[in-house]
């Protein structure tokens, strides 16, 4: 039987709450699919930060390279500074392990949950495969004179050859797995030749941020022959925002860099109904790779039982797919839908009709 290793970082707040019932779903799925997984939990996070000084160790980082997934749950505290736990942790794991693709379906699974008037699933498919090391995330630049009227800040968006090569490449290898308007996961290349063709779209800012941009563009362009199959189309990252609004069905895939992909990657959220159900991957298809539910730890629900673990149980979802479980991931996906449309009031916390507890149950049961 195929076994998975995996480092659990449950983190602050409701985080430890949903993924519980993350694993929960994923045991469930492990044993009707025939496979085992083997957690092992750490405790980093403001709690122990707080008690100990301590963020993450260094010995830390290293024995995640051990994992070929981790899931975090989420990082964020109320009693920490902003930017310890968010910088200590959750960014310094995508880039000490490299994990340089965010990836980010899309999927409304009920038309109830969308804000936007007469849309419904059949609308809203889409994926975002955002950059997830480089950009204004670097951490590039300084100040001068700080405190002072003459104060100088400078943050500058780093953009590589190599980075922007292979988070390109991983974009069009997503798009030419999925049939626009259709499900990636389990469809084989030559499918892509039956319907719609693939479709990727570049998100940028050509006309202001001409040297970024320029690089994306030109990196872009020279990819695209080698993928006959994917539609290739350009768009900039404000009107973007206004399309994934008034025609959220014209996407199947967007390519974007970091600070781009996180903004639009929360609008992205809430057209599919909100951080209730919203999952990411933090990839590195060749190490270990990085499964967490979109939304933050909400403190102010910790312990209530109330938080919608939905989203989380999609990153469980996620991350069987990536490890190759394909099958299980489907049946997670498809399961957490009959619970919506069957079960769920509403997505929102505490509006759920159900326990957070309850809603593992139902999904792991509707397995
Ligand atoms: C996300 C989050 C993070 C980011 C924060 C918590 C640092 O918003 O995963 O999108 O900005 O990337
Ligand atoms: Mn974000």
């Amino acid at each position: 039987m195929t076994t998975h290793n995996i480092a659990v970082i449950g983190g602050d707040g409701t985080g430890p709450e949903v993924t519980r019932e993350a694993i929960k779903v994923c045991e469930a799925a492990a044993s009707k699919f025939g496979f085992k997984l083997n957690w092992h939990h750490y405790d980093f996070g403001g709690d122990r930060y707080l008690k100990t000084g301590e963020v993450l160790p260094d010995s830390a980082v290293e024995e995640f390279r051990k994992y070929k997934a981790i899931y975090l749950g989420a990082v964020g505290h109320p009693q920490v500074k902003p930017g310890i736990l968010e910088k200590g942790i959750l960014l310094r794991l995508r880039f000490e392990l490299e994990q340089y693709i965010n990836l980010r379906p899309v999927r409304l699974y009920r038309a109830a949950d969308c804000p936007l008037k007469d849309k419904g699933p059949e609308h809203v498919d889409f994926v975002v495969v955002r950059e997830n090391n480089e950009g204004l995330y670097a951490g590039a630049g300084g100040n001068l004179f700080k405190g002072t009227p003459n104060e100088v800040a400078v943050q500058e968006s780093i953009n590589t050859r190599r980075g922007v090569d292979r988070c390109l490449k991983y974009a069009f290898e997503v798009a030419k797995k999925r049939r626009h308007g259709k499900p990636w996961k389990g469809l084989k290349p030559e499918d892509v030749s039956v319907g719609k063709a693939s479709q990727l779209t570049l998100c940028g800012k050509t006309n202001v941020l001409t040297y970024a941009f320029d690089l994306w563009w030109r990196g872009f362009q020279e990819m695209a022959p080698g993928f006959p199959t994917v539609k290739t189309d350009y768009a900039h990252v404000d009107a973007i925002c206004m399309w994934f609004v008034k025609n959220p069905e014209w996407f199947d895939v967007i390519v974007t860099d970091n600070m781009f992909g996180d903004i639009i990657t929360d609008l992205a959220a809430i057209v599919q109904g909100g951080l209730g159900v919203a999952a990411g991957g933090n990839l590195n298809p060749e190490g270990t790779s990085m499964f967490e539910p979109m939304g933050g730890s909400a403190p102010k629900y910790t312990g209530q039982n109330v938080i919608n673990p939905l989203a989380a149980i999609n990153a469980g979802g996620m991350m069987l797919d990536f490890l190759g479980e394909t099958k299980a991931g489907a049946a997670i996906e498809e399961a957490v839908i009959k619970i919506i449309n069957t079960k769920i009031q509403s997505l929102a916390a505490g509006k759920m009709g159900h326990s957070t507890t309850e809603v593992g149950d139902l999904v792991a049961a509707a397995l």
